[in-house]
């Protein structure tokens, strides 16, 4: 018996997620499907989005939607939103996930690379807010969760263009819940610490890493996907539903 919140208003709401297939994604993908969500999710990787389908179906909850789309072709990726909606019924939570912390130096960075960093970072989730506006003002509200990061509050090294982008999606957030909240519509923006995702621990968590974390934090244990996905969760649930233009840390005490 889990000791963390389920939310009834979440029950058979239609809810997508970028960059669903691994990582803090796939935790947030799951945890709506625990919440009986109807849920939508893009991703590049097939075979780990495949699989998190099957780990959710063996689990006998509601089984999610893949479907695979480059979320920097911004056409491919409004039809794809399009059709998750046209399947499970009108997307009333947002949750603009993707992203890619590749690192870069300054010398590096030639204008195409920026625009493909911003593509990947910031560009698809207004897009995304574009496509599903409409139809959420009609259903009479709905929620968006963005993400943001603390690489840009820590400074960490050579992530320069990420760090532009993530510190953006606060900017859009803020000002499009201005925009839309008159339509009942609310955008949050979430921003994870450091968290323990397979690929953090494939690229960058040496020992040296985790012990200088753990000694920047005030909470001493580092971050797991689950712990973001349950800020997630409550942001899209009506327990939130006066709640929008703000950020949400959830970093153990680092900045
Ligand atoms: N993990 C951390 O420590 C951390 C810290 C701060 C912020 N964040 C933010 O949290 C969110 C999730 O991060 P994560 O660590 O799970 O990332 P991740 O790299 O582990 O997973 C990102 C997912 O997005 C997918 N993706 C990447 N490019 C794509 C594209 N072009 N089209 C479609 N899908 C694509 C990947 O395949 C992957 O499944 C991101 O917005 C990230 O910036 C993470």
């Amino acid at each position: 018996m889990s000791s963390f919140a389920s939310y009834p208003s979440l029950s058979g709401r239609t809810v997508f997620v970028s960059g669903g297939g691994s990582g803090i994604g796939a935790s947030i993908v799951e945890h709506f499907a625990e919440q009986g969500a109807r849920v939508g999710f893009v991703d590049i990787d097939e075979a780990a989005s495949r699989a998190l389908v099957d780990r959710i179906e063996a689990r006998r909850l509601t089984v999610p939607l893949f479907v695979p789309c480059d979320i920097r072709d911004v056409a491919a990726y409004q039809r794809a939103i399009e059709g998750v909606a046209a399947k499970l019924g009108t997307i009333t939570v947002l949750v603009n996930n993707a992203a890619r912390d590749d690192r870069h130096t300054l010398d590096q960075v030639t204008p195409d690379f920026w625009d493909e960093r911003i593509a990947v970072n910031l560009r698809h989730a207004y897009f995304a807010i574009q496509t599903v506006a409409p139809s959420m003002k009609r259903a009479g509200g709905g929620s968006i969760v963005n993400f943001s990061s603390v690489s840009y509050h820590t400074m960490t090294p050579n992530l320069s263009v990420y760090q532009a982008a993530k510190a953006a999606v606060i900017g859009m957030t803020r000002g499009l819940a201005r925009d839309l909240g008159g339509d009942n519509i609310r955008l949050n923006a979430v921003t994870p610490g450091w968290i323990m995702t397979q690929r953090q621990l494939d690229l960058w968590v040496t020992p040296e890493a985790r012990a200088a974390q753990l000694n920047a934090q005030c909470l001493k244990e580092l971050l797991h996907a689950p712990d973001i996905a349950r800020m997630v969760l409550w942001l899209a649930a009506d327990d939130s539903r006066l709640v929008t233009a703000q950020n949400f840390v959830i970093d153990g005490g680092r900045i």
